[in-house]
């Protein structure tokens, strides 16, 4: 079958062709490639040979703003235009122990920036932000539209799921680079971001680019690659961009789960916080609120956040968010109130030494085989499972230290503890210490 497309009877093989001898598509040509696959008139081989053919030839700035605007087209676009404000929204490329939203939200509300945040849930390793708060007894991540403008406009912040025909060509184009190797792809990673960002609404975005064993960037030169060229689609579409490119080479912070999760947030926010999970969520807030306006520059934006958190109106914050989705905040001065799980198992090393590198991503997969994450799409969480990070990197340790807790509610964890273990390595010397923050691109 010859697959032949509306304007001038384009023809998908040839503009494979075209990709594949380093050619540019047009926005016409790009429009049509979305709307036939989309609609199942480009069969998936077709669509998978020109995916293979960007992998390697790539796309230029103008290419992937309109790969972009495609998918947004392509589905529901969320209108916030009866919020009052400038909507700032922050979107993370993902990470083993990342909580940054759930401290971010309050703190960015609580300066009066409007947060209107669309998430998802999770796949893989632990769940999303939804499912986070859906740890909380009570927590409705599914408020009506009027209720989740009103919310941002009396208390400055909302989360809703996604809506299921948000940016619907992303997500079948996802799936194919999914089984065609052709995922970790900059130009692709960036349009699929960047589009579920803009079809959510928001005015200004910051990008927390992770980087390191758990993320999909492995180097610091491929997380600026990916973050320069959100940041030129943030540009080309005339949304205030910022991507900082964050530390992921071991769990940010110390909890890895779902509603320890939510445990380690309330300690961030009072104050009592790991340095790093403080400093990148601080971070990322900081940014949030210059980009609305709230403040002129970075380091005054973030002493003002560190006073929130100091005066305890940070929590405060948190605990209103709470009750607006209709959760019960007891848990927030009662932690034991959140889901527990009936088994606690200590990991100790059986090495001397330094930990000089934890496999972030090995922690994720042993976080889901404990309960906490989804293998596939329809699995249910455990919110009580998960990883407590007892020893990060840097850390001088002997034998027999427990290094690592396990917490889950299945009788069978040998999988999990094993890989707990091989992913932690050791040094006899005090490893390079390492940064939090490596970049900002403005
Ligand atoms: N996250 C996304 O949303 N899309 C990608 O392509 C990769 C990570």
């Amino acid at each position: 079958m010859v697959v032949v497309m509306g304007v001038n009877n384009m023809r998908m093989v040839d503009l494979i062709q075209k990709k594949k001898l380093g050619g540019k598509l047009s926005r016409d040509e790009i429009n049509l490639i979305i709307k036939g696959y989309t609609s199942g008139e480009v069969p998936d081989y077709q669509m998978s040979a020109l995916l293979m053919a960007i992998y390697f030839i790539g796309m230029d700035e103008e290419e992937i703003a309109y790969l972009t605007l495609a998918y947004v087209d392509s589905g529901d676009k969320l209108d916030l235009s009866a919020i009052k404000g400038v909507k700032v929204d922050k979107h993370s490329t993902g990470g083993v122990g990342d909580k940054v939203s759930l401290i971010a939200i309050p703190l960015v509300a609580s300066v009066g920036i409007p947060v209107a945040k669309m998430s998802g849930r999770g796949l893989g390793h632990t769940g999303g932000t939804i499912d986070k708060l859906e740890s909380i007894a009570g927590f409705n991540t599914n408020l009506p539209g009027d209720k989740f403008i009103s919310n941002v406009n009396t208390y400055k912040m909302a989360i809703a799921g996604q809506s299921a025909n948000l940016t619907p060509a992303d997500k079948k184009i996802y799936a194919l680079r999914d089984v065609t190797a052709t995922v970790d792809c900059v130009p692709l990673i960036a349009s699929s971001v960047m589009s579920k960002k803009i079809a959510s609404g928001a005015d200004a975005i910051v990008l927390d680019v992770k980087v390191g064993s758990g993320a999909f960037m492995k180097s610091i030169s491929d997380a600026k690659e990916l973050a320069m060229t959100m940041v030129g689609i943030g540009k080309s579409l005339n949304r205030k961009t910022i991507a900082v490119i964050t530390d992921m080479s071991q769990p940010l912070g110390n909890e890895v789960g779902n509603a320890n999760e939510v445990k380690e947030a309330i300690e961030v926010l009072a104050g009592k916080g790991a340095k790093d999970l403080t400093t990148v969520a601080l971070t990322i807030a900081a940014y949030m609120t210059v980009l609305g306006g709230a403040y002129p520059d970075f380091e005054h934006a973030y002493s003002k956040l560190e006073q929130l958190v100091m005066t305890g109106k940070a929590i405060e914050k948190f605990k209103e968010f709470v009750e607006i989705q209709g959760g019960n905040p007891d848990f927030i001065d009662y932690p034991g109130k959140l889901p527990q799980a009936k088994n606690h198992i200590e990991v100790k090393s059986s090495k001397c030494g330094y930990i000089a590198a934890i496999d972030a991503e090995a922690i994720g997969v042993a976080a889901m085989l404990l309960g906490a994450g989804r293998k596939k799409k329809d699995d249910l969480i455990d919110y009580a499972a998960g990883l407590t990070m007892i020893k990060k990197i840097g850390e001088k340790i002997i034998a027999g230290d427990a290094i690592c807790i396990l917490h889950t509610n299945l009788d069978e964890y040998e999988e999990a503890l094993a890989i707990v273990l091989s992913a932690y390595s050791f040094s006899d010397n005090p490893p390079r210490p390492i940064n939090y923050i490596y970049d900002v691109i403005h």
